[in-house]
């Protein structure tokens, strides 16, 4: 990655209603997967699936445009989602040529891990450092029930290769009641036992057909009580950059430490901090993970868009950036499907 020097940028176009300031962008490449989780893709695990035609995806050529230009407004992070990412063709070229950018100081990538095995490495080469990898389940079998195919193994060794590569990797555990719940302190144990730093993430109402309900959804709070049988769990501060997960230490008993990390946008939801702007595989720009307001960007591009006006489009969704979820006060998720959106 571009090791440039760090230059101090003016991000007041940035800043948004309530102080907060938009400096990291999600971009959703493609809305196809090569797993097909219960809570992620619920519509039709047969095959039936809805996904977006290439054309309706925007070019690598539109998303370097638009990153070039939401860097030159100041934003410095860059995260690659899905769907899953790597399925998509020309994403290492991609990736090589946003390193190339002059202040971006950080490409970082969600992936389920399926492909690693064969791709960790040319990653690698084109300058990621940092990867977090969707992981619910350590059992073969169980696998398989959550994202339909039978690839445990293949994740597992992908994320073996990566970590003997020198990638710093988080694990992303979404807490399900009665589907993973018998596994926290399974996880617990790995985040001391490997370099990992395992994250467990609240099961959030999100998608058209979403498979939450209040019995599946446990709060951070009870997870940590599990975690607590494994060792001592201490805060550690917060660093820049370190997103929206409440990280701890974890201690056994023996004196072997790990790290775990708690995201918790339900419970104790970090929206008066929030620093992130989506831009999904379909081309919408959205503001909020958790509302469904979203604009049009692609068809501001195609309809030959100038730089001033793509820029405004971006001033303009930071603007409306809502001041954070409400999904208390609603009692409903949203309808954005995560595959769409990237997490
Ligand atoms: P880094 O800080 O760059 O490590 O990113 P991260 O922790 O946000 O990365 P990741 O994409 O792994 O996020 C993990 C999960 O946390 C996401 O898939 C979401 O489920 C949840 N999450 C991340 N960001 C947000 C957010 O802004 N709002 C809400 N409600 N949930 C989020
Ligand atoms: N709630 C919480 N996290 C979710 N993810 C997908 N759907 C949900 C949900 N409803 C997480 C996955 C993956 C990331 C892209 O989003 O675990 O890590
Ligand atoms: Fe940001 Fe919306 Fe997530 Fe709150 S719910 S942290 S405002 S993206």
């Amino acid at each position: 990655m571009n090791k440039q020097k760090q230059t101090t940028k003016n991000t007041g176009e940035l800043v948004d209603r309530f102080s907060r300031t938009i400096s990291y962008l999600r971009l959703s490449l493609t809305d196809r997967c090569n797993l097909r989780c219960i809570y992620c893709m619920p519509v039709d695990r047969e095959g039936g699936l809805q996904v977006l035609k290439h054309e309706d995806l925007l070019s690598y050529e539109e998303l370097l445009r638009i990153v070039k230009l939401a860097v030159d407004m100041g934003m410095n992070k860059l995260r690659l989602t899905g769907g899953e990412p790597l399925v998509r063709r020309g994403v290492m070229d991609f990736i090589t040529a946003l390193s190339q950018i002059e202040g971006l100081d950080e490409i970082r990538l969600t992936t389920n891990g399926v492909l690693l095995h064969e791709k960790a490495a040319g990653l690698y080469d084109a300058g990621i450092r940092k990867l977090n990898i969707s992981l619910d389940t350590l059992r073969p079998e169980r696998f398989k029930e959550i994202t339909g195919m039978d690839l445990f193994d293949q994740v597992w060794q992908g994320i073996e290769t990566a970590a003997e590569l020198g990638f710093n990797i988080k694990l992303n555990v979404v807490a399900m009641k009665g589907v993973n719940d018998d596994e926290f302190v399974d996880f617990a144990r790995l985040a001391v036992e490997k370099a990992y730093q395992v994250r467990f993430i609240e099961f959030m109402p999100l998608g058209k057909n979403s498979t939450w309900d209040k019995s599946s959804y446990m709060t951070s709070d009870e997870l940590k009580e599990w975690i607590g049988t494994v060792g001592t769990l201490e805060p550690l501060p917060g660093r820049r950059m370190d997103g929206p997960a409440r990280v701890y230490s974890l201690t056994t008993a023996g004196g072997l430490k790990g790290q775990v990390g708690f995201i918790s946008p339900i419970s104790h939801h970090f929206c008066d901090t929030c620093n992130r702007l989506r831009l999904t595989s379909a081309g919408k720009l959205r503001a909020c993970l958790l509302h469904d307001r979203e604009a049009d960007l692609k068809t501001l591009l195609r309809e030959g868009g100038t730089d001033d006006e793509i820029r405004g489009l971006i001033r303009q969704t930071i603007l409306d950036k809502p001041k954070g979820h409400t999904l208390a006060e609603e009692q409903a998720g949203c309808v954005g499907q995560m595959s769409r959106i990237g997490g």
